[in-house]
């Protein structure tokens, strides 16, 4: 097999966003769009992965390096096209056999699959492939000049004849070629035409006359649209959903109502999971067999075993590690935690910085105090340990084994195993108190209206 590097173009700033954060770094299902082209290359395995950034973009540099560790950077300081932007990896190409694929962070749904298409269209005769698509208002994007099942050149928008204006089969912008006939090219672009750029897409015109064919494949619009203010990106994030919960049914999960329900690029689902309305997953989530996810509830940077029931109104925050057949009910939020098997929690709790020993029962109300203002401190609950309604677990604080707190008590100290731990006040009763006093204040309103 023949290596692959992939030339990621992430220059923009994107000023349609109207963002501080550089464009791709913006999100869909969770993830940089920048991130989901790197995933989509990482999954081709690509040996190398070069991006291309602006000036002042470490944040850039930190994602791309998140997904592929290995990555190289190079900058583009003038904006000068698209063909200018690809010839900043120079250096980190300088040398490399193979293949190199050039790829948009702003250009996020692309699948792994379009792209291995793309690559398989590569052979002896033909050293170069575009990827095109046939666009239902093909303005704005260059058009494919083909013949039979090769391309002979793009034609920009601006520079088209009326003609060629008509032709629906568009370029999508990304293109594999090999990189020894890519730099014999690169130094041949000019910038004279309408716009006065480098065109990446005269590498098409460029190599037929050096004598190697142009490839195409072809894929769905959708799949090469592109981002550049906030509406767009909410179309590919409703694209995104729309294949995520077919996956995930495809796959074994019930969805009672689809198009409530919000995954994240890197939602793990088991088999037979049941996901009621109104769910939403943030990064991290990885779910069991046989979960049921009630109506209304929140999960992120979560791991939930099998066989357990989360919600609903449930809020599972970032490293909460959810035990085989636990139950998290309705208003329990859970942080941090550890949920031993079989243990329950099913109202009105919060669960921060804590480890619940299996079988432990969570009562109502239950709330670990677990920070001080300054710091957070640990909650530790044996197996098997009985929690009254209302309590707080004041941190740093050990619940032993078997031990039992009683309804309402503020638990400061550690409480041994098989112990009663009580601190509320005890019960007093007074008979016939309630009824006297009502008969006091009575007569006493009584006598006020009267005078
Ligand atoms: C480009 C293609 C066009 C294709 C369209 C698909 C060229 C000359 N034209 O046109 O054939 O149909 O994309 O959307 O390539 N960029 C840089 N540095 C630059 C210029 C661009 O990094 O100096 C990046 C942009 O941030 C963007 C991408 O390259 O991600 C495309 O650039 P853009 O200016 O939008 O090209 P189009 O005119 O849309
Ligand atoms: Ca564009």
């Amino acid at each position: 097999m023949t290596a692959l590097a992939l030339v990621v173009l992430a220059a923009g700033m994107g000023t349609r966003m109207k963002s501080a954060t550089p464009k791709v770094l913006h999100k869909i299902a969770g993830r940089a769009m920048l991130g989901h082209v790197l995933h989509a290359g990482k999954a081709l395995g690509a040996q190398k992965a070069v991006v291309i950034h602006g000036p002042d973009m470490a944040a850039v540099r930190n994602e791309a390096m998140g997904v592929i560790a290995s990555c190289e950077f190079a900058e583009q300081t003038e904006r000068l096209g698209t063909g200018h932007a690809v010839a900043m990896a120079k250096q980190a190409l300088a040398g490399f056999k193979g293949t190199v694929l050039v790829l948009y962070g702003d250009v996020p749904l692309v699948k792994a699959d379009t792209l291995k298409a793309l690559l398989s269209k590569l052979d002896s005769k033909r050293k170069m492939a575009v990827l095109g698509f046939e666009a239902a208002d093909p303005h704005g994007y260059g058009r494919l000049i083909t013949k039979g099942k090769d391309v002979l050149d793009i034609r920009e928008q601006l520079d088209a004849k009326p003609a060629e204006r008509k032709i629906k089969l568009c370029n999508s912008g990304i293109i594999a070629i090999d990189n020894d006939l890519l730099w014999a090219l690169i130094p041949k672009l000019s910038n004279k035409n309408a716009k006065g750029e480098f065109y990446l897409t005269d590498l098409v015109k460029l190599a037929n006359k050096a004598k190697t064919k142009v490839a195409l494949a072809l894929c769905p619009e959708i799949e090469v649209a592109g981002v550049n203010d906030r509406n767009q990106l909410s179309v590919l994030e409703r694209e995104f959903q729309r294949e995520a919960r077919r996956a995930a049914m495809s796959q074994g999960a019930t969805l009672i109502d689809p198009d409530t329900v919000y995954f994240s690029a890197d939602t793990k689902l088991g088999q037979d999971v049941v996901i009621e309305p109104n769910v939403f997953f943030g990064p991290g989530v990885s779910v069991g067999d046989d979960v049921e996810i009630l109506a209304n509830s929140h999960l992120e940077g979560t791991s939930i075993a099998k066989g357990a029931r989360i919600g609903p109104f449930a809020r599972l925050r970032p490293g909460a590690e959810i035990g085989e057949k636990v139950h998290i009910g309705n208003f329990v939020e859970v942080k941090k935690a550890r949920i031993g098997k079989g243990a329950k929690a099913n109202h009105l709790s919060y669960i921060g910085d804590a480890i619940v020993g299996a079988g432990s029962n969570i009562g109502a109300g239950t709330i670990t105090c677990n920070y001080d203002g300054y710091e957070k401190h640990l909650t530790d609950i044996g197996e098997n340990v009985f929690v009254g309604s209302n309590s707080s677990l004041v941190a740093p604080v050990k619940i032993g084994a078997g031990a039992n707190i009683a309804a309402s008590s503020v638990i400061t100290t550690d409480v041994p195993e098989d112990a009663l731990a009580i601190t509320r006040a005890p019960s007093k009763i007074i008979d016939g108190w309630a009824k006297r006093y009502r008969a006091a204040r009575a007569a006493a309103k009584a006598a006020k209206q009267k005078s």
